[in-house]
């Protein structure tokens, strides 16, 4: 009985890895080849004996983000197109800066969990489940908490602290890729039609022209 619940326990163990980040690598370097005219699904390897210190390195998350924009935020990642070490490794990392009253828009990783803690000031965050379908789940934050967003989810964090905040998220992806909804359903290039967007969110044309002025 307790061999099957081991059975049972490594299972789900290596069941949940394969799904849950990107694939495992099978070899303890593949730093991204930038050059490489071979597509694949991540990077080519660089020749071994070129592998060198600065390939896993990045230098600058000291750095406060410019958050002099719309939202009032800044998001500065480290993810494989800085460091090419990072390659088949799955996971990064971002640095996000707020201004008061600041907002990371609603957003969603489609290849990353975010695991986020917050290292100065307070947000309120949240994400939207898919199933049950279309639940808002939040939370209010202070330094030193730390938050998760689960893969794909729509989410968000809002600084309504008095001051600045500053928060630091590890990513399951070697390459988390980012869509903000705002930008993608209103901002695409080309557009999507009005009578689409109209339809969908069940208003007029002049809103939609409205909605997509803005983006
Ligand atoms: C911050 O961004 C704004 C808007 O793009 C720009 O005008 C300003 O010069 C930037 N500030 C710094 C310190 O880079
Ligand atoms: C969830 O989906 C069902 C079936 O499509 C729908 O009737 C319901 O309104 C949805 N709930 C929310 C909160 O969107
Ligand atoms: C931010 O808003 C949330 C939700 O309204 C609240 O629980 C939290 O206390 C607020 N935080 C601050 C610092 O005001």
């Amino acid at each position: 009985m307790a061999s099957h619940l081991l059975l049972l326990a490594l299972l789900a163990m290596a069941c949940s890895r394969a799904i849950a980040s990107d694939p495992s690598h099978l070899q303890d370097v593949c730093v991204a080849d930038k050059m490489s005219q071979v597509h694949v699904n991540g990077f080519p390897c660089k020749e071994a004996k070129d592998v060198a210190a600065e390939d896993f390195y990045f230098s600058g998350l000291d750095k406060v983000g410019n958050t002099s924009n719309k939202q009032g935020s800044s998001v500065t990642a480290v993810n494989v197109a800085q460091i090419p070490g990072l390659n088949t490794m799955g996971i990064s990392m971002a640095r996000i800066d707020y201004a008061p009253n600041g907002i990371n828009p609603p957003h969603t990783h489609p290849r990353a969990t975010e695991i986020l803690t917050v290292l100065e000031g307070s947000l309120f965050v949240g994400f939207v489940t898919s199933n049950p379908n279309n639940t808002l789940i939040t939370k209010a934050l202070n330094q030193g908490d730390v938050f998760v967003f689960p893969k794909g989810l729509v989410h968000f964090q809002f600084n309504n602290g008095t001051g600045t905040a500053v928060a630091l998220a590890g990513l399951s992806s070697q390459n988390p890729g980012v869509i903000t909804i705002a930008n993608s359903v209103f901002g695409s290039t080309p557009s999507i039609a009005d009578n689409i967007i109209a339809k969908a969110f069940q208003i007029n044309k002049a809103t939609v022209d409205l909605m997509q002025a803005q983006f």
